[in-house]
């Protein structure tokens, strides 16, 4: 069946109670949201009593100096304790908090116990080089122990952490390094990729050259690549960590200390740094892994896929997950390495009850075939989630049936860098699901889908997906850029003072939401938020471009590809340019410059591009090439034959 025909058939038809058993034993019930629009803050501190607190707040929420929010003011808490600590002293030392899962194979299982022990050290570790609460850490790590228990450090000592993917190249990493002014970065010497020890050190040596503010480099060893040192910066982690004592008193800070910094790809080029605090944070995030994961402390196996480096990653594997005494797999490793079945063997050996992925996985699982699956045992698998683009109905009803045995309850939590926890999403235990909507706010949480003048619009209709009133794991601003955090969320509603989330959304019949991507020049590729500005700075950094544009073209497994259109200079010769090696170079131009996710699916070299008369890029007209369909309208260009010229020259080049 088509996607279409199928979407068209699921919307507002077909919807998947949860069954009774499932219903009757969740952690969340309907009740909730009664009781959270009834008295918001009441709920909230109910949600908050969820966390152990040094000193109680003395007022849930202070608003008074919008957009900036303080929840929970006067509170003081520890963060790590909370993940940590405290599970040890309730008794729980011995449970497990992570099966770990290298891609070569190799396993390790940390109790909790064993991680207050590592997190302990290495908080020591941190505190001898001289670090002190509120400075800047950053961290760029494989998928290992040693990333999380880094992040925990960190968190125990009141430094905020900044945690740079893997992917990203030297250049962005050292923009954000220096962004933050980080004092520390953490990497480790390689990781492995695909079956292969790929340097990691190298490209922070690369992206530290001549940076201020680094006072030291602490390395993990993974994968015994050889690596170049800097005597006097850099530092082994298991020497620095290993020879430390393995106690360490937590000190208790202000609910709105900063925890981290995670920085997000924006309308422009420049990535801002979201700016994220303590107790609103870890109250929410702890409360929405409980509500919509439906998590049992000590019965489930929780598995979230997503890269520490990621929103997902510190949310919904190290925060929430720990603040809730959960065991989980963390798996290092490419979905395919050595096998397609990779997952499902990990699901099957550890049991895992509740799995957390994106709709790019799951099509590629799709893609993959359904016997790959079938070869495994899933059926300790009740609860599956979805994150990061809409997913489409056809891989919401494959997931269900063949990783769900057609019976389990798929939650699509709608959420952001910005939001810090998930805010729209089913409760499994409550929600009828609809294949491809994530159709409720969460009890506490307000969303409205509004019309260009911020007037709610009927249900049935389409419009911008708004918040309408803070959350405690809201963004507390754009590091270092209080104007740019009002510009870019707050003053396209000023008058309503809606949070605009830059994302389209529709209501149906029901008055369930359902999320149509972004409306601002943000690109969704394998959930990954990528600026098309920030890929076009990059190609006409590249001596032989004149202009770019960039746009977001769907695309059937990542969502949407990369695809540029690049005019070149004119002392480039258009035969040279056409070459294959010419588009292969830009390519590789832009994943050295922003990272190999940035890397576009296909770049088109065209004579001129479609411009206003004000000189905009018509980015509707390029994303019709693109997507190989008729061009919409041209009226509105300066020159309405530029689009000719850049379709014959098109096909010419075939
Ligand atoms: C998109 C990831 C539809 C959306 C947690 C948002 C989604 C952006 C969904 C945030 C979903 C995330 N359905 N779209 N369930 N989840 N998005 O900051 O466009 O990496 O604005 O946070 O991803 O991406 P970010």
């Amino acid at each position: 069946m088509g996607n279409e025909v199928l979407s068209n058939l699921m919307t507002e038809s077909e919807a998947f109670p949860p069954s009774e058993e499932f219903a009757a034993g969740a952690n969340a019930t309907a009740a909730l949201y009664g009781e959270a629009e009834a008295d918001r803050e009441g709920f909230w501190a109910r949600q908050a009593e969820r966390l152990h607190w040094e000193t109680k707040w003395s007022q849930v929420l202070d608003w008074s100096d919008a957009p900036f929010a303080k929840w929970f003011v006067g509170g003081r808490l520890n963060v790590a304790y909370n993940c940590v600590d405290r599970h040890v002293e309730s008794g729980h030392g011995d449970q497990v908090a992570v099966h770990w899962v290298g891609e070569p194979g190799d396993t390790r299982d940390i109790t909790y116990a064993e991680l207050k022990t590592e997190v302990s050290k290495a908080a020591n570790a941190l505190a001898s080089l001289g670090l002190e609460a509120g400075d800047r850490v950053a961290v760029q790590l494989p998928m290992i122990p040693e990333a999380i228990i880094a992040m925990l450090a960190c968190a125990r000592l009141g430094l905020t952490h900044s945690v740079v993917f893997g992917g990203f190249s030297p250049a962005a990493l050292r923009s954000r390094v220096d962004d933050a002014a980080a004092k520390v970065v953490i990497t480790s010497d390689g990781q492995y990729r695909r079956g292969k020890a790929a340097p990691m050190k190298a490209n922070v040596d690369e992206a530290l050259e001549g940076a201020a503010t680094v006072e030291k480099v602490v390395v993990v060893k993974r994968t015994d690549t050889d690596v170049a040192w800097t005597e006097g910066r850099d530092l082994w982690w298991h020497e620095l960590v290993g020879s430390q004592p393995p106690e360490h008193a937590p000190e208790a800070f202000d609910s709105e200390h900063p925890l981290y910094i995670l920085y997000t790809s924006g309308a422009t080029g420049r990535p801002k740094g979201i700016l994220h605090t303590s107790g609103g944070y870890l109250t929410q995030a702890a409360y929405t892994h409980d509500a919509v994961f439906d998590h049992k402390p000590g019965e489930d196996v929780y598995w979230c896929t997503a890269d520490i480096g990621w929103v997902t990653g510190h949310s919904y594997i190290v925060y929430g997950p720990l603040a809730n005494r959960a065991t989980q797999v963390v798996y290092e490793g490419t979905p395919n390495t050595p096998h397609e079945g990779r997952h499902w063997e990990i699901v099957q050996k550890y049991k895992v009850s509740i799995y957390y992925t994106a709709p790019t996985l799951i099509r590629t699982f799709m893609k993959w075939g359904v016997q790959i699956p079938a070869s495994y045992d899933l059926s300790s698998l009740r609860v599956l989630g979805s994150v990061g683009e809409p997913i489409n109905p056809e891989a919401w009803v494959w997931y269900r049936e063949n990783i769900g045995g057609g019976a389990v309850p798929i939650v699509d939590t709608w959420w952001q860098t910005e939001t810090g926890a998930i805010m729209i999403s089913p409760l499994p235990g409550v929600t009828s699901a609809k294949p491809g909507s994530a159709q409720k706010a969460l009890p506490g949480i307000g969303a409205k889908v509004v019309d260009d003048s911020g007037a709610e619009v009927a249900n049935g209709s389409g419009g911008y997906l708004v918040l309408d009133r803070p959350w405690p794991a809201m963004l507390r601003g754009v590091w270092g850029d209080d104007e740019r955090f009002r510009q870019t969320y707050w003053s396209r509603f000023a008058d309503q003072g809606f949070y605009f989330a830059g994302d389209g959304a529709k209501y149906d019949k029901d008055g369930d939401v359902w999320l149509l991507g972004r409306v601002d020049d943000v690109m969704n590729v394998s959930g990954h938020r990528i600026s098309t500005t920030e890929v076009e700075s990059a190609l006409v950094s590249h001596p032989t471009v004149a202009e770019a544009a960039v746009v977001g073209a769907s695309d059937p497994t990542t969502g949407q590809g990369i695809v540029a259109f690049v005019i070149l200079r004119g002392n480039v010769s258009r035969d040279e340019a056409k070459g294959e090696t010419a588009t292969a170079a830009l390519r590789d131009h832009v994943a050295k410059e922003i990272g190999p996710i940035a890397k576009p699916r296909q770049i088109m070299i065209v004579p001129e591009l479609p411009k206003t008369r004000s000189g905009k890029i018509m980015r509707r007209l390029l994303r019709d090439v693109a997507e190989n369909r008729a061009v919409g309208d041209v009226t509105t260009l300066a020159d309405s034959s530029v689009m000719d010229l850049i379709s014959s020259g098109l096909r010419s080049d075939k």
